[in-house]
């Protein structure tokens, strides 16, 4: 029986390659990360469910505590909103990420400390975040500057955050002086 030689292809087809897998990367505390997980993995998830890293907290649906916020490229971000996808390429710190390679906690850690500025203790890590932000882009910040921090703290101790976020940014004025 004769063959309809014309439906074969002439070629055969070329075939590029995919990766099975893409994958995300970053930088997390100094360390490279690759994620091979769901992209639309929230990050707070990842950090404290996948890493154990949990200092970064739950603080509403959309963060609206401000204890999720985690520096990414040095902005202060919320950990809740932000997925995973969002992330490849970017350098995030969380509040473990704030000590120095030797263990020594930064200064805004030691003002908030000083200054008595924690309570329960579950804000103080957005505090921190977000302070870190506000100092990065301002030297020296007034009261009306901290205030607009997203913060909240049921504890009350915003009076005293006040005071600890000042005594950091004059401490590092000194250490970057000395
Ligand atoms: S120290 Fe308890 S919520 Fe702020």
């Amino acid at each position: 029986m004769a063959q309809d030689h014309a439906a074969l292809p002439t070629k055969p087809t070329a075939i590029t390659p995919t990766p099975v897998r893409g994958g995300i990367d970053f930088q997390l505390n100094g360390e490279h990360y690759h994620h091979t997980g769901d992209p639309a993995m929230p990050l707070l998830w990842y950090l404290r469910d996948v890493l154990q890293l949990d200092g970064t907290k739950y603080s509403g649906e959309h963060g609206e505590g401000g204890a999720d916020l985690v520096l990414v490229n040095g902005k202060a971000t919320s950990a809740i909103d932000t997925p995973m996808s969002k992330l490849d390429g970017k350098k995030i710190t969380t509040v473990e990420g704030l000590v120095d390679a030797k263990g020594n906690l930064h200064p805004l850690q030691q003002a908030f400390i000083d200054e008595d500025a924690i309570g329960c203790g579950y804000c103080t890590p957005g505090w921190l975040i977000a302070s870190m932000d506000l100092l990065n882009r301002s030297k020296d910040p007034s009261d009306n500057d901290i205030d607009t921090l997203p913060n909240l703290c049921r504890c009350g101790c915003q009076t005293r955050v006040r005071q600890a976020i000042k005594r950091a940014a004059a401490a590092m004025k000194q250490g970057a002086k000395a």
